[in-house]
């Protein structure tokens, strides 16, 4: 028996309780039995706040185990709504969901539990998050330690976004359909300004000074590029089409120190992949192509802070924030999963939010999980939901959260 089935035995035989089906209270829907039913004392065992939404792990089952963090506003609704459509897929996962996230900042200051990094890596094998941003939280610090602590102390190099348009009827641009807009963005997620390296010098004078340095290591852009030619490799278009080119994206012209480092292991990494043509456009000129001819694009590579500002204007190509979906992966390691929108507090808790991109977040996490099947029913039952108009208001539907959720839920079922 390993450590980890070990302790699980040990905390399911001393404080488990047997149940068929567990209460979602904040949602009124009951969560159907997945998996083993026996709950896991997170409390106790891992320090965090009780919380007793889904059915739990349990190390003996050959299920996959998922850490669910639906965090703050709007992810606290989308997320039920893709665990929703996880289970109407049948997959064979066990669900542990934690109140990390604003509310229990304030309730008790925790932000991340002691080892909390530590247990997602040890006892879990893919994590689903909602988003992480309270109007209360002025300095934001729940989900930098959150969110991007599980970017940066788990090493989830990869930040995986891909760019799909589902029904012409969703894009801004005009003439352009879902043969048009397939590509993938592979944000660095681990280094370059968020790594928050800096400082603040004579703060509140006249001769105040802020840095905010940079960071690229060859290691880290070395790993990225690399995983992006790997992924224009082993990845196909949804039309069964090869993919065959990999875009570099920076701003070496004015940023020369890191922007020289991301172009010589760009150059470096290509020339071992010569049937992929190797592209390279400055983040200034990509967006003013991305708006006026995305059909261009195939697999595009930067760093993190573009990787995340040109994701947001992707979205817009495929009808919004609510439509899209991420991976922040480093493979053979437990990977996290998450719409690329935020909390929205303005829609937060009004049932508007649109669940597909947190959805669509769950598909890729089951693909992720070798759950194939299950992935392309969940992604089948989007593009007919999107056809259908059975959606949020914002792709085109009349349905609230829940309703436009529900449907996928029962056409996957049907
Ligand atoms: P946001 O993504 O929350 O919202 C931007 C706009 O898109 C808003 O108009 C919002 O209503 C809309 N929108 C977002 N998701 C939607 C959905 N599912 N359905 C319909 N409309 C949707 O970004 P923001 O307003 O810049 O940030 C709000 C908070 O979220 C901030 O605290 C920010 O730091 C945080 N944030 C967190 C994450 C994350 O945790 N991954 C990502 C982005 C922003
Ligand atoms: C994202 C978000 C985050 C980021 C914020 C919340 C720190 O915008 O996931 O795209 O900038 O990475
Ligand atoms: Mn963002």
């Amino acid at each position: 028996m390993t450590n980890c089935a070990f302790e699980h035995a040990v905390h399911s035989a001393s404080k488990g309780i047997s149940r068929p089906g567990v209460v979602d209270v904040r949602n009124h829907l009951v969560i159907r039995k997945v998996g083993f039913s026996v709950r896991t004392p997170f409390d106790t065992a891992y320090n965090v706040g009780p919380c007793d939404t889904f059915a739990c792990v349990n190390a003996t089952s050959p299920h996959k185990r998922i850490a669910v963090i639906p965090g703050d506003g709007i992810g606290k609704e989308v997320i039920p709504q893709a665990v929703k459509v996880i289970q109407a897929t049948g997959a064979a996962v066990d669900l542990t969901e934690f109140d990390w996230g604003a509310d229990r900042f304030l309730r008790d200051g925790t932000t991340v539990p002691p080892d909390g990094f530590a247990m997602l890596a040890r006892d879990f094998d893919a994590i689903l998050v909602g988003a992480f941003g309270d109007p209360r939280v002025k300095t934001n610090i729940h989900a930098k330690e959150i969110l991007l602590g599980m970017r940066f102390k788990m090493d989830l190099y990869a930040n995986v976004r891909p760019v799909r348009l589902f029904d012409a009827a969703l894009c801004p641009l005009k003439g352009v359909g879902p043969k048009d807009i397939d590509f993938v963005v592979l944000r660095e997620n681990t280094e370059g300004v968020y790594t928050d390296a800096g400082g603040v010098f004579k703060q509140g004078t006249a001769d105040e000074i802020a840095t905010q340095e940079d960071i690229n290591t060859r290691k880290g852009v070395e790993r990225i590029v690399r995983y992006a030619f790997e992924y224009c490799v082993q990845h196909t278009k949804l039309d069964g089409s090869a993919r065959s080119k990999v875009l570099m994206c920076d701003k070496s012209n004015a940023m020369t120190h890191a922007g020289g480092l991301w172009q010589r292991v760009f150059k470096e990494v290509s020339a071992e992949y010569p049937k992929i043509a190797a592209q390279h456009m400055y983040v200034d000129a990509l967006c003013m192509q991305m708006v006026r001819d995305p059909r261009q694009f195939d697999v595009i590579v930067t760093n993190n802070m573009f990787g995340d500002i040109i994701t947001d204007l992707a979205a817009g190509l495929q009808g919004g924030l609510g439509m899209a979906a991420s991976g922040n992966i480093h493979p053979g390691r437990t990977s996290m999963f998450e719409p690329v929108h935020g909390s929205a507090p303005p829609i937060a808790g009004k049932n508007q939010a649109n669940p597909c991109g947190a959805i669509l977040t769950a598909a890729m996490m089951l693909q992720h999980l070798a759950f194939e099947k299950e992935a392309d029913k969940i992604e089948s039952a989007v593009l007919e939901a999107v056809r259908q108009k059975k959606t949020t208001q914002d792709v085109g539907g009349s349905l609230g959260t829940r309703e436009a959720a529900e449907w996928v839920a029962t056409f996957i079922g049907s």
